[in-house]
């Protein structure tokens, strides 16, 4: 009987992160599938770099050497952006390899399309780390879809700018002190424009919005801000009246219409997402059966990340022969309309 092979493209914060846990967990993960899991491939762009991993682990920048390693089963992607990972993950998948990703850019641009190949090729395509690092808010949405219409979803999305608020509210560090630690946390993206003008968050928005409704509203149509602009001065006025500053994305379903905003707001002491603090995320779902329901934990990070991404891989394993009816995207449209009629 083989081992698992996975091949990781990407080996930074996300990549050595799960390299780790693999081999950290590695009989925890045999006891739970029955097999070892075994890196036998990593994709970089610099592989003249030394890397801490084992001998006899290909390290290539050469995405065929990697997807053509025989009974190669399963790719983390957790590189950058939406090319080249858009043409990797579609190569990979028409070989009916599954792939794990984190990459919430490549899933908000082409998800419905990478869904599509997966589906025609038998392979799975799977993405919890891609929101909200180590919270299990994917999984979470798909069980409660099996019987809840999802109206309402209010959350902290991205760790690095909860991070950077908190830290100048509690820390009185300036903006750049506090990005630079976010930096040199692993929560930010190397260019971390995205997270500090809301991209991330509006990213991890649409991939949610995939999910709930099988669509995501026209991207013009949503209010979008990140907090670049907001100022120590601006904490503090907030602090002086007993409110915080956060950064909160919103989806609603309203008589059948989505409606997305991702901005910072003033939140009071009674809100939910108040005392969700540093690098945490947080997600208020409300569902018409179950009502409000909230998870908070670590939204980014590498640990964090690995742990969604491991959950991922067992999954494909355990679940292999359960297909979750919300894979199927005419699900999640019937979802909105079943909604449309509750309303
Ligand atoms: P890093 O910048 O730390 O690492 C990126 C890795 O990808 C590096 O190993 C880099 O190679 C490799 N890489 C980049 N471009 C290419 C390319 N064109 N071809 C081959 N390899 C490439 O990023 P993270 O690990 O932080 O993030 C990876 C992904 O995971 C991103 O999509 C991010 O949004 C997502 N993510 C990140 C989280 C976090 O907490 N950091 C949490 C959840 C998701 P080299 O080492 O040679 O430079
Ligand atoms: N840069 C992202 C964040 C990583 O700060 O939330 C997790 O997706």
């Amino acid at each position: 009987m083989g081992n698992i092979k996975v091949a990781l493209l990407g080996f930074g914060t996300v990549g050595e992160g799960v390299y780790q846990v693999i081999q950290t967990h590695q009989q925890r993960l045999e006891s739970l599938l029955g097999k070892k899991v075994e890196v036998v491939g990593i994709l970089v762009q610099d592989d003249s770099k030394q890397r801490a991993i084992d001998k006899g682990i290909l390290l290539s920048s050469d995405i065929d050497q990697i997807i053509n390693i025989p009974e190669l089963e399963v790719v983390v992607e957790a590189i950058v952006g939406v090319e080249p990972g858009y043409s990797y993950v579609t190569k990979i998948l028409k070989k009916g390899i599954h792939v794990i990703t984190a990459n919430k850019e490549l899933l908000a641009h082409k998800g419905a399309e990478l869904r599509k190949i997966a589906n025609e090729y038998n392979a799975r395509l799977e993405y919890e780390a891609a929101v909200a690092g180590g919270i299990p808010v994917i999984s979470t949405l798909k069980h409660l879809l099996r019987l809840n219409s999802v109206v309402k979803i209010e959350a902290i999305l991205n760790g690095t700018s909860n991070y950077i608020l908190t830290d100048i509210r509690e820390k009185q560090s300036s903006f750049h002190e506090a990005l630079l630690l976010a930096q040199q946390n692993g929560y930010a993206e190397a260019d971390p424009s995205n997270d500090i003008d809301g991209w991330d968050a509006f990213y991890k928005l649409m991939i949610i919005s995939d999910l709930l409704f099988g669509s995501q509203p026209d991207w013009k149509d949503i209010p979008h801000k990140g907090i670049r602009h907001v100022e120590a001065a601006h904490i503090e006025a907030a602090k002086s009246i007993g409110y915080r500053i956060k950064h909160v994305a919103t989806l609603e379903n309203i008589n059948g219409l989505i409606y997305a905003s991702i901005e910072p707001i003033l939140v009071s002491k009674e809100h939910a997402l108040y005392s969700v603090e540093g690098v945490n995320n947080s997600i208020i779902i409300t569902g018409d059966v179950v009502g409000e329901l909230s998870l908070q934990g670590p939204g980014a990070g590498s640990f964090p990340t690995a742990s969604a991404i491991i959950e991922d891989l067992v999954n494909i394993y355990k679940l292999n022969d359960e297909k979750l009816v919300t894979d199927d995207v005419s699900f999640a449209s019937k979802n909105i309309n079943q909604q449309q009629e509750w309303l």
